[in-house]
């Protein structure tokens, strides 16, 4: 896939290179938005590129563009895509949608039984998700594999994750059921309809589940308002 003079497509030993400028790019991003983030490795990256199992965005001259990878688990019942991320030089000119778009059809075509999923705490990455015909799910639904929700470790937002036994957390989950689930047409027009209500829905979410937090850290017990927010979110 080809937009204007950037390239899209599998990565391969030759991307190799990359792995640290990705990763570096990856941990400045999260922390100029204020959000949490799953920290990766360069070693990590670079052996999702060895696998085969992640999509690259170049520029024709070479310069690195994007990037994202597939994780596979439960021995392929679930398969999700991660890492996003855009250099900021080429940010809202459709590169993301690009990019996860071909990851979606590599996902689909190397594990077309998995269950493909995703959390994202941004509204950018929701709308991409509902194009291709994902939808929102509870936590419930994704993997249990412990190695899984043992990534979030390194994010900033575990302790919230944690007080609320993985059952919710700040990024919201979306999952693409390959047995069962709606046409993207459907899902597209869905999030359009009700993209106000989601923004401010994960906006509300958030800045509750700081508040929790904070709480919890000043050694407050967090009100029963708080709390039947959470649990019956
Ligand atoms: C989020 C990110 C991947 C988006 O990349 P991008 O290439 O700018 O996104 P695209 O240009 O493909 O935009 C896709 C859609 O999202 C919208 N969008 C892009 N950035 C947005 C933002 N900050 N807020 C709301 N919508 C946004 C675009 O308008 C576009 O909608 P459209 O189809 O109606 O035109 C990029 O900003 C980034 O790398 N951020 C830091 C890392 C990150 O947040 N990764 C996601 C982790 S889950």
């Amino acid at each position: 896939m080809e937009l204007s003079n950037i390239i899209i497509r599998v990565a391969n030993a030759t991307d190799n290179h990359y792995a640290t400028t990705l990763t570096d790019e990856m941990a400045s991003s999260a922390k100029a938005r204020g959000t949490g983030i799953a920290k990766r490795s360069p070693e990590y990256i670079d052996q999702k590129i060895t696998e085969g199992k992640s999509v690259i965005a170049v520029t024709t001259a070479g310069e690195w563009v994007g990037f994202c990878y597939i994780e596979v688990w439960e021995h392929n019942k679930f398969v999700a895509n991660s890492g996003l991320i855009v250099s900021p030089a080429f940010r809202k000119t459709g590169v993301a949608k690009a990019i996860k778009k071909k990851i979606f059809e590599l996902s689909r075509e190397k594990y077309p039984d998995s269950k493909i999923f995703g959390l994202t705490t941004g509204l950018a990455v929701m709308k991409i998700n509902s194009d291709l015909g994902y939808e929102p799910v509870t936590y419930s639904e994704l993997t249990t594999d412990e190695q899984f929700w043992a990534g979030c470790k390194s994010c900033v937002n575990y302790d919230i994750l944690m007080s609320k036994e993985r059952k919710n957390c700040m990024c919201t989950a979306m999952l693409f059921d390959p047995a069962d689930h709606y046409t993207p047409e459907e899902t597209k027009t869905a999030f359009k309809k009700q993209s106000k209500i989601y923004e401010r829905f994960m906006r509300i979410k958030q800045s509750k589940m700081l508040k929790f937090l904070q709480k919890k850290q000043a050694g407050g017990a967090p009100s029963k308002s708080l709390l039947r927010f959470f649990f019956n979110f």
